[in-house]
């Protein structure tokens, strides 16, 4: 049975702390309440939000919907030969959880995503990503639920169309499905991704020989903290803001004035840190009342307590408009807005 709430206050359900509220309140336990959910009239006659962490979110005012919250749980092995093994989870299920399921049982693939926040369900959503790999790299498949006809549909990865922190359910199919569970193919043949350079130093400077994929993720999380703050001590959403894809010739003319501006190519692609532009805006560590720019990396915006929505987002206008004054760039948010 669901329990429908009414007037559910959303400050511990987002990792901002942003004090907001939701005009109807579900949370789903089980697979089988999805169809009880999709015959209630709260949920037939109202715009809905489904609600994994609540860590890529800021309300900027109440949401007059229903939010569903999925806590839906489940990790299985589903197959595994002598190479690769497949692995259900779903999609309630906290991300790091199963990257620890994964780094304990040493297969490989997923420990650079290691301390993302989030939930399983939401990860595909957004194509998470981090040190060298994305999600879109281990997924073999994803489960959802058509959310006009109820219906199940499993969609394969080249459905997703993932991009940078993007995906088919940002896009083409936004609020049409509903993200049960996703299954992913991971290695059990040793196979570390150290591309990522801040990582290899990190192993290097540490004297870390890598044996076991719980060797990159225990890396990872060390770095991680030191540099992103903890939600639960301060609120935040990781990155706000997306990494800016330039052109060639926009790179150059960086690089003319600005020698040491790191910088990603990926496929002929060329991508600038947004945390370094903003760094150099002067915003690093800048507090304005209850909100401000993280002091170990740019890309996050914090609330010191307090805050609300309009507050954040009030900030991250700022930060555009002088990172385009200063570099002709407009930045993104990554971070959804409501
Ligand atoms: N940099 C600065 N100043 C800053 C932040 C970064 O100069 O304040 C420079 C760094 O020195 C480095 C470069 O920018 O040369 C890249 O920095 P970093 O390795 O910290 O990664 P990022 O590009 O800032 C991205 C992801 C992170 C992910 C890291 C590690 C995005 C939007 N962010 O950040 O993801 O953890 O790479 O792979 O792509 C998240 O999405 O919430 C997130 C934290």
């Amino acid at each position: 049975m669901i329990e429908i709430k009414k007037d559910y206050n959303l400050t511990k359900l987002n990792t901002f702390g942003i004090s907001a509220q939701t005009k109807f309140f579900v949370e789903l336990n089980k697979e089988s309440e999805l169809k009880e959910l999709f015959l209630s009239s709260e949920f037939k006659n109202n715009e809905k939000l489904f609600l994994g962490g609540g860590s890529n979110i800021l309300f900027t005012k109440d949401f007059n919907g229903i939010v569903i919250l999925n806590k839906l749980k489940g990790i299985e092995i589903l197959e595994e030969n002598s190479e690769n093994v497949f692995i259900k989870s779903m999609g309630g299920e906290i991300w790091h959880n199963l990257v620890l399921f994964a780094v304990n049982k040493n297969y490989w693939g997923i420990e650079n995503l290691s301390l993302i926040p989030g939930t399983v369900g939401a990860a595909p959503m957004q194509n998470i990503g981090a040190y060298g790999v994305e999600i879109k790299d281990i997924i073999e498949n994803i489960e959802t639920y058509e959310i006009k006809t109820g219906k199940k549909k499993i969609f394969e990865k080249k459905e997703c169309e993932f991009g940078y922190r993007d995906s088919v359910f940002k896009n083409k199919l936004k609020g049409q499905y509903f993200i049960s569970a996703v299954v992913l193919k991971l290695s059990k043949k040793q196979n570390q991704n150290l591309k990522y350079r801040a990582l290899q130093e990190y192993l290097d400077k540490s004297n870390i020989k890598v044996g076991s994929s719980k060797d990159v993720s225990d890396a990872v999380i060390e770095i991680r903290r030191s540099k992103l703050p903890d939600p639960k001590v301060i609120g935040n959403a990781g990155s706000f803001f997306k990494n800016v894809f330039v052109s060639k010739q926009k790179l150059k003319d960086l690089l003319a004035e600005y020698k040491n501006m790191p910088y990603y190519e990926e496929e002929e692609n060329f991508k600038v840190p947004a945390g370094w532009l903003i760094e150099k805006c002067g915003w690093k560590g800048k507090r304005i009342g209850n909100v401000g720019v993280h002091e170990k990396q740019a890309l996050v915006l914090v609330n010191y307590g307090g805050a609300t929505g309009k507050e954040i987002k009030d900030l991250s206008e700022q930060i555009i408009a002088s990172v385009e004054d200063k570099f002709g760039l407009k930045i993104e948010r990554e971070v959804n807005l409501i």
